[in-house]
């Protein structure tokens, strides 16, 4: 192991105890995010109210660097709490604007904030796990104005080509669910031609719960009016107006009332460290840990469902087995104490870039135990 990926180990201190690949369910958090947010607390508690200002200029310092991250301008995004929030505020915006296409196979929260609101949905069923433009394209008729997507599927692993959707959706709105992709490969709003983009902070970012980001691309800020409005959503919230409407233009309008600080901080210091890596080197070593694993997982007879086209994968890897959940819990309860999850069909295996070939061969060899014991994994 490069001393860089070794070194970079001791910031993970859940290492100690087992090993973990499961950032598809939630990272831990590196070590310089805990101390940011206990500084955030030692404020708290010595400075209180006095550190408002202090904290609102650090909140707009992370507002420009979670642009940045996703080559977006800062008055594109506002923070959020968890994805389905920032999903609720762009079907608020965009349900009753004609036909949504999605898939059958997104998360929740992409699909039921559309529901919630009756918009008449197209599902696109997904073909061997993926989910294909070709057949996305056939059911782009004049009446579907919304695309939603995740940029990363969770059960298979499927990346979606966002670039190549964002040339072909015409005039209708990309909307991009990017909480399986963020932190983990590189995101660009820009390039992707994208409309809206949410994502929670609290898997591939490792900051944590509580926070996410929505983009809103500029032009329809000022075509599209929030649902919902509080004092700090006002232009000068500190007048205190109780009568007059005054809307910020930016997309912070959405943040209504005092910040959540804590989570705020906590993605500020995410976004730093995995900036300080650089998200290109972090997805390269990614993609080599999953090749690591999808070639151990074949030498060992097992069906990898997730796509394997290049461009096509992303930080995880879902491989069959007949009992998933025995599979999840055996690997737990041994020795080494492996936390993978079970989805679908199989075991969901989700590394991060910390994690080292090691922690791989270690699953691959418990994996192998397992079959043992089991008499088979198929
Ligand atoms: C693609 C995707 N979106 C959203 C979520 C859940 O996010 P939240 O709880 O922030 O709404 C998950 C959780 O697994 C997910 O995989």
């Amino acid at each position: 192991m490069s001393s860089f990926w070794h070194k970079i180990r001791a910031d993970f201190p859940i290492l100690k105890k087992s090993v973990y690949l499961d950032h598809a369910s939630g990272g831990p958090i590196p070590r310089p995010v805990y101390e940011k947010i206990t500084q955030y607390y030692e404020e708290l508690s010595c400075e209180a109210d006095f550190a408002w200002n202090k904290w609102i200029d650090r909140r707009e310092d992370i507002r420009r660097k979670a642009a940045r991250f996703i080559h977006a301008e800062p008055e594109e995004v506002t923070f959020i709490s968890s994805a389905s929030q920032g999903m609720n505020w762009i079907a608020e915006l965009l349900a009753n604007q004609g036909e949504v296409l999605t898939n059958t196979c997104e998360f929740p929260s992409s699909t039921l904030p559309w529901i919630w609101r009756k918009s008449k949905i197209v599902w696109q069923k997904p073909e061997n796990e993926k989910v294909e433009l070709r057949t996305l394209k056939s059911l782009l008729s004049p009446s579907v104005k919304t695309i939603v997507t995740s940029f990363v599927q969770y059960a298979t692993g499927f990346r979606q080509d966002i670039k190549a959707l964002g040339e072909i959706k015409g005039g209708r709105y990309l909307v991009v669910n990017a909480t399986q992709g963020l932190g983990a490969l590189e995101a660009d709003v820009k390039e992707w031609n994208a409309d809206f983009l949410c994502s929670n902070s609290y898997k591939w970012l490792m900051a944590g719960y509580g926070s996410g980001i929505l983009y809103i691309r500029e032009k329809w800020l000022p075509v599209f009016q929030p649902g919902s409005a509080g004092w700090r959503s006002m232009k000068e919230p500190e007048r205190m107006d109780n009568q007059r409407l005054a809307l910020k233009d930016d997309a912070s309008r959405y943040e209504m009332g005092c910040p959540p600080f804590a989570a705020i901080f906590a993605l500020g210091a995410a976004i730093d460290y995995l900036s300080s890596i650089g998200i290109q080197k972090i997805q390269r070593r990614i993609l080599e840990l999953t090749d690591f694993l999808i070639l151990g997982l074949e030498k060992q007879g097992l069906e990898v469902i997730s796509p394997r086209a290049p461009g096509r994968r992303s930080g995880i890897v879902v491989f069959k087995v007949r009992e998933p959940e025995k599979v999840r819990r055996f690997l737990l309860r041994g020795s080494r104490k492996i936390y993978v999850s079970a989805r679908g069909a199989g075991i969901r295996v989700a590394p991060h870039f910390y994690n080292s070939f090691e922690d791989i061969e270690i699953l691959l060899k418990a994996l192998a135990k397992t079959s043992d014991r089991l008499g088979s994994l198929l």
